[in-house]
């Protein structure tokens, strides 16, 4: 992917900002206590927040959390959401916190959007000694025929392949946190996985998958045939026609902690 790509995809989100907070899914609550489990504290900063679904599980978990997001119209939901809730346009580049103030970075769906190679050495500024960095992904369950068989209709652009365990683990495997030649800033990252599920209609599953970024920036005609494919397949499938459905999914992280 480029970086003319890259950007158009990272600053897609806005545009859907109300039915990414409808659709998308929370995150594994045993996931998330995993990234912070070595952390010093429980000051949190979730970077590339979008509309608070992460930020929502790491309040629940008692977290002294303040959100960094640079869309505004993402920014706007996660303030209605949660108005007790810190929250401050930035972005992993520049992220607006003094140095060590936070006990943990976490970043859900967002990390494979930074600018590793500027990120980097700014996660680790504002990280206290020893502090924690984590990326968690919500993956899904392609083990399952029915799923698998979604990924094969939908395309890459709703069910790309870092969006499965496999292509998931994979990627994680290559991903250099934070990002060559800052590497001696963190330590080796870990990686964990954990089952997790979101309770979903067909139409609620399409449109969930409507807000992933490659589904927004297609154009009008391919995106209706794209998403008109998705919803036959469902409607097709027995798990998936009729009632109510659990999809499976993974919560999916990657750890490494401040050297
Ligand atoms: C897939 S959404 C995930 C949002 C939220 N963390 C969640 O779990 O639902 C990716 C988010 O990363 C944000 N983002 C993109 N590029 C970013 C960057 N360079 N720094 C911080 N956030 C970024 C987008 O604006 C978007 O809100």
């Amino acid at each position: 992917m480029d970086q003319g790509d890259r950007t158009l995809l990272s600053s897609s989100f806005g545009a859907a900002a109300v039915a990414y907070a409808e659709h998308r899914p929370d995150y594994a609550r045993t996931a998330v206590r995993w990234a912070l489990k070595s952390a010093p504290g429980l000051r949190v900063l979730d970077l590339g927040a979008g509309t608070g679904k992460l930020t929502a599980a790491l309040v629940a978990l008692g977290a002294d959390v303040v959100a960094v997001e640079p869309d505004p119209a993402m920014l706007t939901e996660l303030r209605r959401a949660l108005p007790a809730v810190r929250a401050l346009p930035g972005s992993a580049e520049a992220i607006p916190l003094p140095d060590g103030a936070v006990d943990a970075v976490l970043a859900g769906n967002a990390l494979h959007w930074f600018d590793m190679a500027v990120a980097g050495p700014e996660m680790a500024r504002v990280l206290a000694p020893g502090g924690v960095l984590a990326g968690l992904w919500n993956v899904m369950d392609d083990g399952v025929e029915w799923v698998a068989g979604l990924a094969r209709v939908s395309g890459s652009a709703a069910i790309g392949p870092r969006d499965t365990p496999t292509g998931w683990r994979a990627e994680a495997a290559g991903m250099h946190l934070p990002g060559t030649g800052t590497a001696a800033l963190f330590g080796s990252p870990e990686q964990a996985e954990f089952p997790h599920g979101q309770r979903r209609t067909a139409d609620s599953l399409v449109a969930t998958l409507a807000t992933r970024a490659g589904m927004l920036v297609m154009p009008e005609p391919e995106r209706e045939a794209t998403l008109g494919r998705i919803r036959a397949y469902l409607a097709s499938r027995p798990e998936t026609a009729d009632a109510e459905f659990t999809l499976p999914m993974q919560t999916c992280v990657l750890r490494t902690r401040r050297s």
